[in-house]
This record gives C-alpha cells, structure tokens and sequence, in this order.
C-alpha cells in the first residue's frame, strides 16, 4: 500500500508558485507542477526532493487546462492538496481591453475552471489518503479589498476568487464531504508580478510559501500574507470610499 501523497500547485513555474512547490516537497508530497513554460517546470521538478510530475497547461484553455488536471490526479498518488497560484496583473489606467481580457480569462476563467474540476475530484474521489477528502487553497490578495484606479480588473478579479471561495467554504459546511478551502491573500511579494512603484513590507516568495505551507498544513480558513497584511485589509474595510479614493491615487 502507497503511504505517498500528492500535492499539486497550478502556477508552478516561477515566484510564489515555485517556492511553495518546494516547501510542499520538503514536507513530504510528491508535486505536481502545471503551468506554461514547461522548461522552467522541469528545473522546479529537478529540485525537489520528492518525485514531481510536469503539466504543461494554459489555464485560460480552460479544458484542456481541466483535463490536464485530471491527468496529473491519475498520474500522481492521492491528491490531498490542490494550489491555483497561477494568476497576471498589469497596470492598467488606460482600460485596455486586451491586458484586461487576459486578467479575466486566467484569474477568474482560469481559476473557477479549475477549482470545479478539484472539488468535483475530491467529492467523487475513492483513493482517499487522509482523513479529510482534499484541500483547495486560491491565492488571491489582499488586492481584492479595495477598488485600485491602477489596476481595476486585477483588483477585481481577486475580489471574485476570495468571495468565490468563502462560498465554497459555506457551500461546504452543508455537504458530507470534508474538503478544506483555504483562501490565501498575500500583500507585496518579490516576483516578476510585484510592480508597484513604492512597495512596502514586500516579502520573499520563500517567506510567503513557507507562511502559505504553514496554513495548508492548519487547514486555516483564511491567511494574510505577511500577517501584517490584515491591518491594511482591515483598514480598506472599514474606512469610507473617500478617504481609501485619497489612498490610492
Ligand atoms: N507578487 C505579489 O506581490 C502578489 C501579491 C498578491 C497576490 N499575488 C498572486 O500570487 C500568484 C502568483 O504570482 P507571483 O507573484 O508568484 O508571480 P509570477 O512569478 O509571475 O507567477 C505567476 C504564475 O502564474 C502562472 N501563469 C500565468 N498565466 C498563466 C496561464 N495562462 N496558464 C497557466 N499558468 C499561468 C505563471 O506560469 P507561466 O507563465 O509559466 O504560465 C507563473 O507560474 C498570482 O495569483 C498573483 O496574483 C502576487
């Protein structure tokens, strides 16, 4: 009988995405990796210490994205842990409809494409290796808090995965399964994504996964990403749309 098990990170190929691969392989899953630069995949995978299986996938091809999921779910040992990390952002005041299109298609096309194949995969399942049936965690970001004059569909495609995902937290309180969803809403972080002209409090892909990890292995509901983050969330909550307007612009 196999005692491995396996986790998979969609978005795999660079920054937050592959430093979580790692501290998920350092905690003893094998990985499976998905993204598009299948190459940049590949190294991931040879630096892991546990077994990990490539999936080259556009996610914003929606069922080819699924079927390669599913792919890696008959490929890999029992999935308990499935990360959509994979997201873009790009300033945009102008409203251009092509990068606000593709923000579209691969953080919220993209990302509920994949989170109906993980759920439908973990309710149906019959390899069960834990005592929970899966774990589905969404980076979004503390970005979905607030309207940004910079970057609207960025911002409010992540508003849709965090309000997404606490309604398949509520959803699934009423369900006989036991899948675990995790929303992870990180503030800036060193990658090729972070580009915003005076960044603060910016944390390493490698603090942000090891924080994510910790969070994954809790089963928490919610994480910011530094902790810190919450008071600015918290903030964008509770101040009055015209003093968060003087905020951001
Ligand atoms: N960096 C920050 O400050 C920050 C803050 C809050 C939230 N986040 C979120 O964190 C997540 C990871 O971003 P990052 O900062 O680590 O940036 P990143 O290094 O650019 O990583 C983005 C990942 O998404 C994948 N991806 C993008 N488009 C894709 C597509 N069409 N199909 C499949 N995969 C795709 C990329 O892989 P390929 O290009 O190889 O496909 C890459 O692996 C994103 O969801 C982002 O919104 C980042």
């Amino acid at each position: 009988m196999t005692t491995a098990r396996g986790a998979i990170v969609v978005g795999a190929s660079s920054g937050i995405g592959a430093a979580l691969a790692r501290e998920l392989a350092e905690d003893g899953y094998e990985v499976g990796l998905a993204a598009r630069r299948t190459a940049r995949l590949e190294a991931v995978g040879e630096s892991l210490p546990t077994q990990a299986y490539v999936a080259t996938m556009d996610v914003t091809d929606t069922e080819d994205a699924r079927s390669g999921l599913a792919e890696l779910f008959d490929a890999m040992p029992p999935v308990d842990v499935v990360v959509l990390n994979a997201g873009v952002g790009d300033s945009n005041e102008e409203l251009d409809w092509e990068p606000a299109r593709e923000t579209i298609d691969v953080n919220v096309r993209g990302f509920c494409a994949l989170a109906t194949a993980t759920i439908d995969h973990f309710e149906s399942r019959t390899d069960v290796s834990s005592d929970r049936d899966g774990h589905l965690v969404g980076i979004s970001s503390v970005a979905a808090h607030f309207g940004n004059p910079g970057a609207p569909t960025y911002n409010a495609s992540k508003a849709f995965v965090s309000t997404y995902l606490e309604g398949l937290r509520h959803r699934q309180s009423s369900r006989e399964t036991d899948v675990t969803i995790t929303t992870v809403e990180p503030g800036f972080v060193d990658t090729d994504m972070l580009l915003a002209e005076e960044p603060f409090w910016v944390a390493s892909p490698e603090t942000a996964a090891a924080q994510i990890a910790r969070a994954i292995a809790r089963g928490r509901n919610h994480v910011y990403v530094t902790r810190r983050w919450r008071v600015i969330a918290w903030l964008f909550k509770a101040l009055p749309e015209s003093v968060v307007r003087r905020l951001v612009t």
